[in-house]
């Protein structure tokens, strides 16, 4: 499904600032794959994802998504086929339009229709049905700004905008990172359950060791711009926080960024 092939990319090269992001980074997603990206601070997880969705070009090195060698398209056209979203609730929702309005938007997306048409009435049963879905309310709620919502009722909103025209890829960095604990967990299990029902490719970058292991299907450990470790089937059933902890410290040059460890 999501295939890298010798992804470089260095940032002020020949300065004295000049930061190799990533190394050689080779990748192998499958269809249906749900995995999760853990690193230290700096690792280069962001870049990653920033590569695949074109936000970067990489310097050299390829990218196929469903066979397709996307490696030179435009960032906006792989925002057709690929979700995403930021740590930061405010990115990815326009605060002054209604729910209804940007789930409209989400729905438009990689359809012809012109938005001028507005939404239509049968649209907005489908959102009122996947909106209450997530558990928050929300359907109930359809004209209000969505400014006004709160970080975790955003962040929900925006996967669900993100989803609602199933994704190929969907890339999610550190969403959950600026919630309250307990939201955070909520938003964590309306991801899984989205996931899951849809049977979506997905990227997720997490501090979080034990949703790192607890989610997905497939762990990918990075430091300093490499991809240091693949855990998968019979490792990762028997992975513990304490077990993974260990492993990055006996394999890496660096340490495990203090947000990782002061997660547990
Ligand atoms: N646009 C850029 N220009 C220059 N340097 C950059 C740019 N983007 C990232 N970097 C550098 O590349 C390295 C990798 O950054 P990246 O954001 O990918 O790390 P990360 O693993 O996501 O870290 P964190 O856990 O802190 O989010 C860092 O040294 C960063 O400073
Ligand atoms: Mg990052």
């Amino acid at each position: 499904m999501l295939k890298l092939e010798n992804i470089n990319i260095t940032f002020n090269k020949n300065t004295a600032n000049e930061r190799k992001a990533l190394q050689h980074i080779d990748l192998d997603v499958a269809d249906g794959d749900f995995v999760t990206v853990i690193g230290s601070n700096g690792a280069g997880k962001s870049t990653l994802m920033n590569v695949i969705s074109g936000s970067y070009e990489a310097d050299t090195g390829k990218i196929f998504l469903d066979g397709k060698n996307i490696t030179h398209l435009k960032e906006h056209q792989r925002a057709r086929t690929i979700g995403r979203l930021f740590q930061d609730p405010l990115r990815g929702t326009a605060p002054n339009m209604t729910i209804e309005e940007n789930l409209g938007l989400a729905y438009s997306r990689g359809k012809r229709r012109s938005l001028t048409i507005g939404i239509r009435k049968k649209d907005v049963s489908v959102f009122r049905e996947r909106l209450k879905e997530l558990d928050l309310g929300l359907e109930d709620r359809m004209k209000m700004p969505v400014g006004l919502l709160s970080g975790g009722q955003r962040q929900a909103l925006t996967l669900l905008m993100a989803t609602i025209v199933t994704p190929k890829l969907l890339l999610l960095d550190e969403h959950t990172a600026a919630l309250d604990p307990k939201t955070a967990e909520k938003v964590m299990r309306i991801t899984d359950k989205i996931v899951k029902e849809n049977a979506l490719t997905t990227l997720m970058i997490t501090h979080n060791i034990s949703n790192a292991i607890e989610y997905g299907n497939k762990t990918i450990v990075m430091s300093q711009g490499k991809l240091l470790l693949t855990i998968e089937g019979e490792q990762r059933a028997n992975m513990t926080v304490e077990k993974l902890m260990k492993l990055y410290s006996d394999t890496a040059e660096d340490e495990l960024s203090d947000k990782m460890i002061l997660q547990e």
